[in-house]
């Protein structure tokens, strides 16, 4: 059965553009709630560790640096089939094949500032949850 949880992040792009407010809105329309949420800037190691998986990309150095430039929105999302219904709220990783409507296309700038993460898998959803959030930290 799908999980009911995804893990999401506002980029620092999005977040230093005002976009705040309409992303979260987007997202609570869309029927899923707000469970765990924090404003704050990663540091190098955590940014590094977070983007892990990515360690052989050629644009894992520039990703970290980006995602360390400035203050993010780290949110844990609970829905009925939470990590597929995001990622079709938040449409492709490439803005440029983004449907009209999601967020991606409204707020992104380009493949890496692409004004959102979300979680891939319910597996990678709680590693990312547990990574940002202790358990008294989600209601
Ligand atoms: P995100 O969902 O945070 O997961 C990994 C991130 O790597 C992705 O969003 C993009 O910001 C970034 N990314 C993925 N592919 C590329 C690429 N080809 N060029 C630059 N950045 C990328």
């Amino acid at each position: 059965m799908a999980g009911q949880h995804t893990f999401t992040i506002i980029k620092p792009h999005a977040v230093s553009k005002g976009y705040i407010g309409p992303i979260l809105n987007k997202i609570t329309e869309a029927g899923f709630r707000i469970i765990a949420l924090k404003l704050l800037q990663l540091t190098r190691r955590e940014a590094e560790r977070f983007y892990e998986v990515h360690a052989e990309r050629p644009f894992y150095n520039d990703l970290v640096e980006f995602m360390i430039s400035g203050p993010i929105v780290v949110s844990v999302l609970e829905k009925e089939n939470a990590v597929e219904d995001y990622r079709k709220l938040i449409g492709s990783t490439d803005p440029e094949k983004a449907e009209e409507g999601t967020i991606r296309k409204m707020y992104a700038e380009s493949m890496q500032a692409n004004a959102v993460h979300g979680s891939d898998s319910d597996e990678n959803a709680e590693i990312e949850a547990t990574f940002f959030f202790a358990s008294s930290e989600r209601f």
